[in-house]
C-alpha cells in the first residue's frame, strides 16, 4: 500500500528546515549503504550527528505525532531516527534497489526491522525537475512527488529508485518504520477497518454496533500487535 501522508511538516516548519539544510555540511550518501544499492546510490546525506539534522529531525517527527494517518497506517513499534538526503548536480540520482531489511539504530545500536519506508518531500516539485520517487507497486511502477511538507508511506520490501534531478535541488528527509504488525496485509486489513470507523463514527456517532467493531479492531489489533 502506498499513502500519501499530508502535512508533516507546515509551511513555516518547511521554511525553517530548508533554511536549517542550506548550510549544512551535505556528504556522499553510499556509506553505509548495502553493496547492491552502493553500485546505484548517487546523492548526498546528512551526517547523523550533525546539527542541522538533529533539529529537522525533532520537526518529522513532531509532524508525524500530529498526523493520525501515520499511527493508523504504520502501527509504529519503532521509527529509525530521520535521515536527510539531497539530489542536485551530478549527485542527483539513485537507481532501483530494495533497502536493507535490518538497519541498526544509530545511538541505541538497536536493531529495527524495515516494514516500511517513508520520505517526506522538503523542496517545492516546481523548483526541480525530474527526482520522482518511482516505487514497484503490483500495479506496475508508481512515480511520487510530492508538495514540500508531505509525506509517502510504502512498504519496505518495494524495489525503488529515485530518477535523477536533472534542474534544482531535490531535499527530502527518509526514514523505516517496524510495525507491530509485521504482515502488510494484516496491517492494511487494520488500516482499512480504522478509516472505516471514523467515518462511522463521524455520520452515526457511536452507537452499539460501532462500539463492537471498534472492539473487533482492537481484539485484531490484539491478536496480531508484537509490541
Ligand atoms: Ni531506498
Amino acid at each position: 500500500m502506498l499513502l500519501t501522508l499530508p502535512h508533516i511538516l507546515d509551511a513555516d516548519e518547511v521554511a525553517e528546515v530548508r533554511q536549517r539544510l542550506a548550510t549544512a555540511r551535505w556528504a556522499d550518501g553510499r556509506p553505509g549503504a548495502g553493496p547492491q544499492a552502493k553500485r546505484v546510490k548517487n546523492n548526498e546525506q546528512l551526517p547523523h550527528d550533525d546539527p542541522a539534522a538533529a533539529a529537522v529531525r525533532e520537526y518529522v517527527l513532531r509532524g508525524l505525532d500530529r498526523q493520525p494517518l501515520f499511527f493508523s497506517a504504520a502501527l509504529p513499534k519503532r521509527v529509525f531516527p530521520p535521515r536527510l538526503n539531497r539530489y542536485s548536480g551530478s549527485t542527483n540520482a539513485y537507481g532501483n534497489h530494495v533497502d536493507g531489511s535490518v538497519r541498526f539504530m544509530p545511538g541505541s545500536g538497536q536493531r529495527l526491522r524495515s516494514d516500511l519506508s517513508c520520505t517526506v518531500f522538503l523542496s517545492d516539485p516546481a523548483d526541480y525537475d525530474g527526482g520522482e520517487l518511482v516505487i514497484e507497486d503490483t500495479f506496475g511502477p508508481r512515480a511520487v512527488k510530492l508538495a514540500a511538507g508531505h509525506a509517502v508511506l510504502y512498504p519496505g520490501t518495494s524495489v525503488h529508485q529515485v530518477t535523477p534531478v536533472t534542474r534544482g535541488e531535490r531535499l527530502a528527509c527518509f526514514f523505516w518504520i517496524e510495525s507491530m504488525v509485521r504482515s502488510d496485509a494484516q496491517r492494511q486489513l487494520l488500516f482499512q477497518m480504522d478509516m472505516a470507523l471514523t467515518r462511522l463514527r463521524e455520520t452515526h456517532g457511536d452507537g452499539p454496533e460501532t462500539v463492537a467493531l471498534t472492539g473487533t479492531y482492537h481484539n485484531l489489533l490484539r491478536m496480531w500487535a508484537d509490541t
